[in-house]
């Protein structure tokens, strides 16, 4: 049995850290393009960014999908990916339209906008559909407030376990506003493996493809995404990708973009 510092279980309760087109996806439903920022949505950058840490083959591999039509690299991109060998530039990012999202939380419940009207949708689906009630546990989190959330999972647990499952400030996703821990109402495995097995765990698991969100910790990739499984964490990007990547059943991003397999971070 761990023994967990008072200090650690404040942050303990942020931190936990497709076939055909879903009859949920209405038509109000933000899809990258309705969600993108202008940023994203100009192809502007032909070549690799200097802060690019890989050389993917992004052809499309699919007819009828483009795999270039999002940004992977820049942090405004509903597509980034972050993981612990792609950081985010700037380290320190912060998303340009956070906002609160109208639905039960336990912690703030901010995401950026598109994420947050997705989430609104899915929640309501969820509830009408056997998935049950369910809450944002965690959502967007500063900078500042990562560097909280993993230096406490450090104390607790030591740097190894905690670098399982805890990312550092600057890697990670919910520094971007788009990654949001849903925990169910009353809670029940909040945070916990065991989500999974939840009405609320399972449901998710099975369709939250359909309103653009991303299963983003599965639980036998963690050579690949470098985190253990998280049935509660989930990565909004947009119903075109998720859906694609439900399709071709593909459940990370690395593996979906051609990516290099993170495990560990470089230092
Ligand atoms: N728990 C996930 C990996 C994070 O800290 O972002
Ligand atoms: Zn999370």
């Amino acid at each position: 049995m761990v023994a967990i510092s008072a200090v650690a279980l404040a942050v303990i309760a942020l931190a936990g850290c497709a076939p055909a087109r879903s009859p949920y996806v209405a038509s109000t439903l933000p899809g990258p393009q309705q969600s993108s920022t202008p940023t994203q949505t100009q192809k502007q950058t032909p070549t690799p960014t200097p802060t690019s840490t890989a050389l993917p083959d992004r052809t499309p591999k699919v007819k009828g999908f483009d795999k270039t039509a999002h940004s992977i690299d820049n942090p405004n991109s509903i597509w980034v990916v972050s993981d612990k060998l792609r950081p985010l530039r700037p380290i320190d990012y912060t998303p340009p339209d956070i906002v609160t999202v109208p639905v039960a939380h336990a912690n703030p419940p901010r995401l950026r906008k598109a994420a947050s009207a997705a989430l609104v949708t899915m929640f309501a689906a969820a509830k009408n559909s056997g998935g049950g009630a369910m809450q944002i546990q965690s959502a967007w989190r500063a900078y500042s407030v990562q560097v909280s959330v993993y230096n406490g999972w450090v104390n607790s647990l030591g740097k190894k376990q905690a670098d399982r499952q805890s990312a550092r400030p600057g890697f990670s996703e919910h520094q971007t506003g788009l990654a949001v821990d849903i925990s169910s109402v009353p809670a029940t495995c909040s945070l916990a493996t065991c989500f999974g097995t939840t009405v609320q765990g399972k449901w998710l698991k099975a369709n939250a493809w359909k309103f653009g969100y991303l299963l983003r910790y599965p639980s036998n990739k963690e050579k690949v995404t470098g985190f253990q499984y998280e049935p509660w964490h989930f990565r909004y990007i947009g119903v075109a990708l998720s859906t694609e990547m439900h399709k071709e059943g593909i459940t990370t991003l690395e593996e979906f973009f051609g990516l290099p397999a993170a495990p560990d971070y470089k230092n």
